[in-house]
């Protein structure tokens, strides 16, 4: 399977290194992919958001240059990283490795809905001038003033509410009242939302298929993180 996987792809360099679980290159793409949440979008190593396609099944369908260049030249919906080439080959490599175990899982297919017209979403209206962030409804926003909301308040967004703590409701509210009651230096400035907008954020956020739209870590990999 190894073999077959390596020639079939001309894998060179790190990623050739997949088939070791141990390795630098597989244990490097392991830390980026969780340092730089790549699971609040994808399901990468058994475990992520679904709001982006599978990485676990993307790399048994493209070729390891492509995926390269999609990585350093992310779609709109995708941070860019500044990633080198030695890190995105250590990241296709534990992609690799966790691929090697098949391609679980469906494909899931990110709905890009026409531009333009009327905003689909609270997101939209009240963040997305300044935020993006892929939503049950599809991606919203329009800018990157502030950072992709892309999986706030799941398991996968980065811990960065005061304190390293991981976004709640609660503290989402918090901060849109007052921002720098929470993060003095910062830029964002106060987002007053009424009752039932505040209900309705929530809930794009929270969508009420965000649990198909998960997959739980498998054990393994759990205690990694
Ligand atoms: C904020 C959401 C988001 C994050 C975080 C994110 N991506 Fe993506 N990614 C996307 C979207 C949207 C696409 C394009 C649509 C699709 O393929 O689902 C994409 C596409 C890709 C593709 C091409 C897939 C294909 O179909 O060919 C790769 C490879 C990829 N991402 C890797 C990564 C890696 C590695 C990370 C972490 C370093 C990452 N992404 C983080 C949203 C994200
Ligand atoms: C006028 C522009 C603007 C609007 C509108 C705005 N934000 Fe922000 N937001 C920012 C900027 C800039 C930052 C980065 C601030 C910083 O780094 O301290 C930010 C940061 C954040 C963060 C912190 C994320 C993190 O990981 O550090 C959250 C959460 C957030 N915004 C949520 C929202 C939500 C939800 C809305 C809509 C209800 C919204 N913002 C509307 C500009 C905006």
């Amino acid at each position: 399977m190894r073999e077959t996987l390596a020639h079939h792809r001309l894998i060179s360099g790190r990623a050739a290194e997949n088939g070791l679980p141990g390795s630098p290159a597989v244990r490097e793409g392991r830390e980026l992919v969780k340092a730089l949440a790549c699971r609040r979008c994808h399901v990468a190593g058994g475990a992520g958001n679904r709001w982006a396609t599978s990485l676990d099944r993307v790399v048994w369908s493209r070729e390891v240059g492509g995926l390269t260049r999609s990585i350093e030249e992310p779609v709109e919906f995708m941070p860019r990283f500044g990633m080198g080439p030695p890190q995105i080959q250590s990241v296709i490599a534990f992609l690799l490795h966790g691929a090697a175990r098949g391609p679980g899982g469906a494909a899931y297919q990110v709905r890009f809905a026409a531009r333009g017209g009327p905003p689909r979403s609270v997101f939209d209206e009240r963040c997305g001038g300044c935020h993006r962030a892929l939503l049950a409804a599809g991606p919203a926003g329009i800018a990157s003033a502030g950072p992709n909301l892309s999986g706030l308040l799941s398991d996968e967004y980065p811990a960065s509410a005061p304190g390293n703590e991981a976004w709640t409701p609660a503290l989402l509210q918090r901060w849109l009242d007052n921002p720098r009651s929470l993060r003095p230096q910062t830029t964002m400035r106060p987002v007053r939302l009424e009752e039932d907008e505040r209900r309705r954020l929530l809930q794009e956020f929270l969508a009420p298929d965000r649990l198909a739209n998960s997959v739980r870590a498998p054990r393994t990999d759990r205690g990694a993180r």
